[in-house]
């Protein structure tokens, strides 16, 4: 996720000097260099000496170990702190890092590797106007961003967009197996399931109507599509979406209370 920060950044136009990137993993850091002209170490407390901001991008069980490291760097220089961990909450943050500390939480999801993520995120009452723009424009290189006031909703948007690529991953599975059981080639099946996931999306984005209006469009009474979609309502498929977010965002939830827990 950080590289895909850091491409998005400097494709952007900010100046890789200005990038610095800590990582444990000197190889990770070398093919980093290779690609981009950031400077690099392998000490967390040398990369936010003199940082106006700091991206957290590491997994969530290394966070405490990350965040307790910088802390008394971070209660120096005031930096504004970016986290992009999933299930690290705000409050978990502010007791490793300090309680003044400005803190946005951000949740992207994969897309980001291809600019074209989508990101939720959530400031705390420390961050300034500015912060929250610069914030935002970090995370904006790499896709959309939303502002949510209630944290609580993190678990909401993790549900949905956050694992949202997998379900939409597993419907062009889906489509691609039915399409072999109906005797079109595995990878002709592959490709007029990925160009039709990825038509209908581009197709809604550009439209002004809604995903209901752009489907009742393009199914005629009587027609194929009807039946297909009379199928998927009589199989339950709204339900069992609304069953898997609801199992997600208490995932969600649950991830949350076990990392805070070992405050
Ligand atoms: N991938 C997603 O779709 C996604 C979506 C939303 C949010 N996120 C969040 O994004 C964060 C990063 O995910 P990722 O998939 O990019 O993880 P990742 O590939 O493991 O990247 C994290 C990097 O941090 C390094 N690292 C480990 N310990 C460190 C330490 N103490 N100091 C400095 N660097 C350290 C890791 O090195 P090693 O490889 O040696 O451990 C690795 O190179 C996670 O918190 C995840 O929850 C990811």
């Amino acid at each position: 996720m950080a590289g895909s920060l850091i491409g998005g950044l400097i494709a952007d136009g900010w100046n890789p000097a200005n990038i610095h990137v800590s990582d444990t993993d000197s190889a990770q850091l070398d093919r980093l260099a290779e690609r981009f002209p950031v400077r690099t170490t392998n000490d967390n407390r040398t990369a936010v000496a003199d940082a106006d901001v700091v991206v957290l991008a590491v997994k969530p069980q290394v966070m405490e170990d990350v965040a307790r490291g910088i802390a008394s760097s971070v209660a120096e220089r005031r930096p504004l702190i970016v986290s992009i961990a999933a299930g690290i909450t705000e409050p978990t943050l502010r007791h490793w890092l300090g309680d003044d500390t400005a803190i946005v939480r951000c949740m992207p999801n994969t897309p980001a590797m291809v600019q074209s993520g989508a990101t939720a995120m959530y400031a705390n009452t420390r961050v300034s106007d500015e912060q929250r723009s610069i914030a935002e424009s970090i995370l904006r290189a790499v896709g959309i961003v939303i502002w949510v006031d209630d944290e609580a909703m993190m678990d909401a948007v993790t549900a949905l967009s956050g694992s949202g690529p997998a379900y939409l991953f597993l419907f062009i599975e889906a489509l691609q197996d039915a399409g072999r059981e109906l005797g079109i080639s595995d990878e002709t099946a592959y490709l007029l399931a990925l160009q039709t996931a990825f038509g209908a999306a581009k197709m809604a984005l550009e439209s002004e109507e809604n995903a209901a209006t752009l489907r009742q469009r393009v199914t005629s009474p009587g027609g194929t599509t009807e039946r297909a979609i009379n199928t998927l309502h009589e199989g339950g498929f709204r339900e069992l979406v609304s069953r898997a977010l609801h199992a997600a965002a208490e995932r969600s939830r649950e991830l949350s209370r076990e990392f805070g827990s070992k405050q």
